[in-house]
């Protein structure tokens, strides 16, 4: 394919990794960075070019579209988020679609693939995974064609949701975790998540449509902690009390982990809607093994040792 692909959101967990399969893949993406400094972490022998914009500056967009046919929307702003205030991170979030797909159309843009949550309306979602879903309505609101990939929690070295099953379970030889400790998710391997985003790029049959993407269980978060220490051989207690604000649990979980505070106050808040696939039309067309539960651990755990799962670190200021 010679069409010219563009990844906002390069720098990120999901997104570094992307730029990384589509280059070894012979591609030679486009990633669109807020600043350069951002993608020192990938490797120096792959090819890619970058063009620097801020989605929330429309002038800083005005050109970075340019000649692009597909474009990777991975891009959220949970990290400026505070976890003392009711933070804007949804308003942040909406503007940044919004200047995104209205640069894409004018620059012609064919289609786009947007990489969002799970997680039912109606159903008290939660701010973040609420705008998850608001996000992919602004995304679908104008010429380019959409295709939505609804995932729960991606497993990676260096993603918010492993790293904080890492350090909580690593530190804490007894936990306690309020009711939502039983709810329902079904995590995906971050290796199984690119194959299909980039099958999404070659199978034009997605083009206008919604999936929903799941890994090969759907596990309670108890069960998650207990699959995690089982790989590592720990033994762990957990204990569920009524009630635990998830603003006191945001709290003792940022402690412990590098994840910073208002990221884990949006996700934690989360954590009570149940995530599970409502459909599995995605496997008929992009046909992958999925990686159980605890070869995911085994794979993140051996990439933290080695690099690069390293979770990015600092908190941007609020724009
Ligand atoms: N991680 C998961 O478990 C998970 C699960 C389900 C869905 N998703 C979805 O996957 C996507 C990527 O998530 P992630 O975990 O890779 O997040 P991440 O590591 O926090 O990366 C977020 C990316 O967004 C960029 N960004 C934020 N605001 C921007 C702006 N104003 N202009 C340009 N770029 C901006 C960041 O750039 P800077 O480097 O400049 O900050 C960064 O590259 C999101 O849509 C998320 O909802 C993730």
């Amino acid at each position: 394919m010679s069409e010219k692909i563009l990844i906002a959101g390069a720098t990120g967990f999901v997104g570094s990794r992307l730029v990384q399969a589509l280059c070894r893949r012979g591609y030679n993406p486009t990633c669109l960075v807020r600043s350069r400094a951002g993608i020192k972490g990938l490797p120096p022998d792959i090819a890619y070019s970058v063009v620097e914009a801020d989605l929330l500056d429309r002038q800083s967009l005005q050109h970075a579209l340019e000649g692009i046919g597909f474009a990777y929307y991975l891009v959220h702003s949970m990290r400026s988020h505070g976890v003392f205030r009711s933070s804007d991170f949804a308003d942040r979030d909406r503007r940044a679609a919004e200047n995104f797909v209205r640069a894409a159309e004018k620059h012609g843009v064919e289609r786009i693939v947007y990489l969002g949550g799970l997680g039912e309306l109606g159903d008290r979602l939660s701010k973040h995974l609420a705008g998850r879903q608001e996000v992919a309505g602004i995304l679908s609101s104008r010429k380019p064609k959409l295709t939505e990939l609804r995932a729960a929690n991606i497993m990676g070295a260096g993603g918010a949701p492993f790293e904080m099953l890492r350090y909580l379970v690593e530190r804490l030889p007894v936990m306690i975790a309020p009711r939502w400790i039983d709810t329902r998710c079904q995590p995906i391997d971050i290796r199984d998540a690119i194959q299909y985003l980039i099958g999404c790029f070659t199978e034009e049959s997605t083009a206008g449509a919604r999936f929903d993407i799941g890994g090969a269980q759907i596990v309670t978060y108890r069960e998650m902690i207990r699959i995690y220490a089982g790989v590592r051989g720990l033994k762990r207690i957990v204990l569920s009390v009524p009630v635990l604000t998830p603003r006191l649990a945001s709290l003792w979980v940022a402690l412990i982990s590098p994840v910073p505070a208002g990221m884990v106050s949006a996700l934690i808040e989360g954590l009570k809607n149940e995530v599970v696939c409502s459909e599995n039309r995605i496997r008929k067309i992009i046909g992958i093994p999925l990686t159980p539960m605890d070869i995911s651990i085994r794979i993140a755990l051996k990439e933290t040792d080695r690099g690069p799962g390293k979770f990015r670190a600092g908190n941007r200021p609020v724009s």
